[in-house]
């Protein structure tokens, strides 16, 4: 058995809100996750400060941790750092590895960054990116948990209107449902999400649960998360996996359980991976 606590958007910066950050610290200091996952934008504006602070709030996390970089962990408006050393920041003050990988002996749990400059404002994952995953993936033994974590979201949740989900989305959706991906892990709309891929992308094959975590730690929530805070906690076994979706309570001033989804281990059918194509050449420095 293996848990996941799954937390987004910590931010910070400005938005941060410290009893929160103390308030998830203190969920996994109880429960005791096997990995902590943090799917993007630990800050608001990628200074060094805040990354900082990030870090100081990562490094009280006392189990192993997995983080990917989001759109606000690269400088907006600082435009020369943007294009030649947009990362920079983020592997100084964090972590060098932009797509890091965790694996024991029932995980296998793969980064992909997303955060590719503001030409692709909802995320791009590179398709020699997702060839690489979806081939680690194949390659692992079948029983192995499977989880993507990408700060931006590959299926819009149905209320998101006219928004775009990340360039190369079906693509990597193709992939990751044909090489047993069981899991993906995103944050960026500050608004949670339970879904899965059957009802965004052709049927036919196991689904692919997925799971967007709100802001856990700032006052950025959206629309029905407004003034909210979330996280997810997923505990898997042989047979199933158990999604629990926290939420901040002001009242009792802690993380409690909100909701509770179970779903079913399929035996998954591995298929034939197909090459993909090549990425386009990128701006010097925002590209993969
Ligand atoms: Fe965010
Ligand atoms: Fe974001």
């Amino acid at each position: 058995m293996r848990n996941i606590c799954h937390i987004s958007d910590v931010h910070f910066g400005p938005p941060h809100l410290s009893a929160l950050s103390s308030g998830v610290l203190e969920l996994i200091s109880q429960r005791q996750p096997d990995l902590v996952v943090i799917s993007g934008d630990l800050t608001q504006r990628a200074k060094p400060h805040q990354f900082r602070q990030a870090r100081a709030f990562v490094d009280g996390i006392k189990v192993p941790t997995l983080t990917v970089p989001g759109n606000h962990d690269v400088p907006l408006y600082r435009v020369w750092e943007r294009f030649l050393d947009p990362y920079g920041a983020y592997k100084r003050n964090f972590s060098p590895e932009l797509e890091p990988l965790f694996e024991d002996e029932e995980l296998l749990v793969v980064g992909i960054n997303t955060a590719h400059g503001w030409t692709f404002k909802d995320g791009r994952v590179l398709l020699s990116r997702l060839q690489e995953v979806a081939e680690l993936f194949e390659k692992a033994p079948a029983e192995l948990f499977k989880v993507v974590v990408a700060h931006h979201h590959i299926i819009p949740p149905p209320w998101f209107g006219h928004q775009q989900v990340m360039t190369n989305a079906r693509e990597a959706m193709d992939l990751f449902t044909s090489v047993g991906v069981d899991l993906i892990l995103s944050g960026h709309l500050h608004q949670a999400f339970i879904g899965n891929s059957e009802e965004f992308y052709p049927k036919g094959r196991p689904p692919v649960v997925v799971l967007h975590s709100g802001t856990t730690t700032s006052n950025r929530g959206r629309a029905g998360e407004r003034d909210k805070n979330t996280c997810n906690w997923i505990e898997v076994d042989r047979d199933s996996m158990v999604v629990s979706h926290y939420r901040w309570e002001p009242d009792w001033k802690r993380f409690a359980e909100h909701s509770r989804h179970w779903y079913p281990r399929h035996t998954r059918k591995h298929y034939t991976l197909e090459g993909l194509g090549t990425d386009p050449p990128t701006t010097q420095g925002l590209g993969g």
